[in-house]
């Protein structure tokens, strides 16, 4: 009936990658593929300061009760004051914001808000995280996509973004990396954000932002800066944010999407629609990540330690991008953020680099950063030399 024909689809370009990884009997093999940071011994830790919420959280009287649909509300605002800091006071009479379950959630739910309001097209950068493009075909948004770097494969090729967005016409969607672009590690100066906005509101563009690293960049402030100079010019537009990351809670699905309308009446209508389209997709939120979360936020102590360990990540992978840096001769390493660098390698050489050597990493050439560490760092730059890198 329905599964005769069906025919089996290729395994997910990132996730796909951990099962083979996982298979590989190689003592010696190295994982760069999928983005989760790893600590200097290669394991995949919780971060103190979470370990430290749960056990706040698990001697609190709960309540055997359902999240409203689009979550806790002290989630939300402490997410809000993250992101948007001190614009955060001035924006909140007009700035939806729903518990989303990670940034896919978000994504996919603002895409399904966008396509029922009458979007259409979507301006995804080449490259960008492949799941952008598997969302918003989901969504049947039609995507047009641009090139992002130079031919160098180093710098940001602004001309052709600006180019291609003076083309859009009226209403089109342009999703944006905050910062630490997935997968080049290469973003906007400040002055090319201006412009950017300056693009957006003269042709009338819808901006998403992908919020997915805040804190692994920069600084927590700062990277997500250009969300907060978009929202301050009164445009409409969204941010997807995830939690994955910044507080190692991968597992738990915990994320947030806010939409800036433009006053109390508009935001009251957005939360109806997107309400609405939760309680379709999986009905309302789970609560275990975002009370880690809001407990870590409002604690002033449990705060600051965050953004101590959020730092020591951040400074851990800077020191392997300097390694890599200087053993591949590739000063231009140094120069990105946050989890990835997009290595100049073929298909074919990142096969070889698997098969021979036992290194993962995506077929594109991304690497995570995150998996480097002292002792492996070495070895996968010899490899990568080896295959022509
Ligand atoms: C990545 O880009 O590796 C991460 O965001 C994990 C994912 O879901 O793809």
């Amino acid at each position: 009936m329905y599964f005769e024909k069906l025919e089996e689809l290729p395994h997910d370009p990132i996730l796909g990658i951990k099962g083979a990884f996982l298979q590989d009997p190689r003592s010696q093999k190295v994982d760069l593929g999928v983005g989760n940071y790893k600590n200097e011994r290669l394991q995949e830790e919780v971060m103190e300061v979470v370990k430290e919420a749960e056990t706040v959280i698990c001697k609190q009287e709960k309540k055997a009760d359902y999240l409203p649909i689009d979550g806790s509300q002290e989630f939300l605002q402490k997410a809000g004051e993250l992101v948007f800091q001190e614009e955060y006071v001035l924006l909140s009479h007009k700035l939806y914001a729903a518990q989303s379950v990670g940034g896919t959630g978000a994504l996919r739910v603002l895409g399904e808000l966008l396509v029922k309001l009458g979007g259409k097209e979507i301006y995804l950068c080449n490259p960008t995280w492949p799941n952008h493009h598997l969302i918003f075909e989901k969504a049947k948004l039609k995507i047009i996509t641009y090139r992002y770097l130079e031919d160098n494969g180093i710098e940001l090729d602004f001309k052709n973004q600006i180019k291609i967005l003076q083309k859009a016409s009226e209403n089109s969607i342009v999703v944006f990396h905050a910062s630490c672009h997935n997968p080049t590690g290469i973003d906007p100066s400040r002055r090319e954000w201006e412009e950017l906005l300056a693009i957006c509101q003269h042709k009338r563009l819808f901006p998403i932002f992908d919020l997915a690293y805040q804190g692994l960049g920069i600084a927590v402030a700062e990277d997500a800066w250009p969300v907060r100079l978009f929202a301050k010019s009164g445009i409409e537009m969204a941010t997807a944010v995830t939690f994955s990351k910044n507080f190692s809670l991968y597992s738990q699905r915990v994320g947030s999407l806010f939409i800036l309308g433009k006053d109390e009446e508009q935001k009251r209508k957005i939360a109806s629609h997107v309400k609405q389209i939760i309680r379709s997709f999986y009905s309302n939120p789970p609560s275990h990540g975002a009370m880690i979360v809001t407990e870590v936020l409002q604690n002033e102590k449990m705060r600051r330690r965050w953004e101590l360990e959020l730092a020591k990540m951040r400074e851990r992978m800077q020191k392997m991008r300097e390694a890599l840096s200087l053993l591949l001769s590739s000063p231009q390493i140094m120069q990105q953020k946050g989890m990835f660098s997009l290595l100049p390698l073929t298909v074919s050489q990142v096969k070889e680099l698997q098969a021979k050597y036992g290194i993962y990493l995506l077929e594109n050439g991304r690497i995570n950063i995150g998996g480097l560490n002292n002792a492996n760092v070495q070895i996968v730059a010899d490899a990568i030399k080896k295959v022509g890198g």
